[in-house]
């Protein structure tokens, strides 16, 4: 293929856990011994301080995600692409595109032509020595979505086992599948990869309720294994470090991203 292979994590619904999915797998990918990218698509810019790359007014200078999908030009990401902020190997393996709230500015762009394709252009020749580029997309089917989704090869949802996290998915799901969309996004080659329940919480019925009706809506070989709800996660964004950093707590989650980024990378390899 000559670049990385991209994937999009989508959801219209905010809060379910596309971040959390983006970075905790990155991670994941990287002790595995994978190059990865990850392109910040949120103007909230969560996944970039979860990176420890966070948006710093005195650093107004820094080039992130909306100079380069403004510029549009073939390559043009380069000049935004910085090692994450996280200590070790995972700085030499994990590169960010990293976002901040002036993303909000390409939206009104979205009219222009060939405004959809720009991202797309930005990461031309920019990708090629990371194996997998993955790609954080707001809690919405707008433009930055968009963006998002022309420029990669497959689209997963993290589905929260609720009512709206269900339909959130499923709208983000039929979005991806339409062959309308394919064509305004110039983007054939775009496949939706998996539905994966996300901060699934074991005590709920609701939740095993919603998780039973998953199959039947995305195909059983579309749902992949769920990824529980457990505090470590939430302490691990907060503090902006790998769930590494948090020791033996943070084994089991690091075991339930391992498995899942091994299923990713089978999946798109
Ligand atoms: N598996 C999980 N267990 C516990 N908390 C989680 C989990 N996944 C995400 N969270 C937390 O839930 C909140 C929303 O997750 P986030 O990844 O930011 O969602 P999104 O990107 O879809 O808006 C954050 O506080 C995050 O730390
Ligand atoms: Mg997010």
């Amino acid at each position: 293929m000559g670049r990385s292979r991209r994937v999009a994590a989508g959801n219209n619904k905010g809060g379910v856990g596309k971040s959390a999915w983006v970075v905790n797998t990155a991670a994941a990918l990287a002790d595995a011994g994978r190059r990865v990218l990850v392109v910040d698509l949120d103007p909230q810019a969560n996944t970039s301080r979860r990176l420890a790359r966070p948006y710093r007014v005195d650093q107004a200078a820094t080039v992130s995600v909306s100079e380069v999908v403004r510029s549009g030009q073939a390559g043009a990401a380069a000049d935004g692409i910085v090692p994450c902020g996280w200590e070790g190997l995972y700085g030499m393996r994990i590169d960010v595109l990293p976002a901040r709230f002036d993303l909000e500015n390409r939206i009104a762009e979205a009219a222009v032509m060939g405004a959809r394709g720009r991202l797309a252009r930005a990461l031309e020749g920019v990708d090629e020595a990371h194996d997998v580029t993955l790609i954080d997309c707001p809690p919405s089917l707008g433009h930055l979505t968009q963006l998002g989704l022309a420029a990669a090869d497959w689209a997963v949802a993290l589905v929260e086992p609720e009512y709206d996290g269900v339909e959130g998915a499923t709208r983000f799901r039929d979005f991806v599948q339409d062959p309308q969309t394919l064509a305004e996004l110039a983007n054939a080659e775009l496949r939706f990869l998996a539905a994966i329940p996300s901060k699934v919480d074991g005590r709920l019925a609701g939740h095993a309720h919603h998780l039973t009706s998953l199959p039947a809506i995305f195909g059983p070989d579309r749902v992949w294994d769920a990824i529980p709800e457990r505090s470590v996660v939430k302490d691990a964004a907060d503090e902006g470090m790998p769930l590494s950093a948090l020791g033996a707590r943070g084994k089991e989650m690091r075991d339930v991203y391992a498995a899942g980024a091994e299923r990713l990378w089978k999946a798109i390899a």
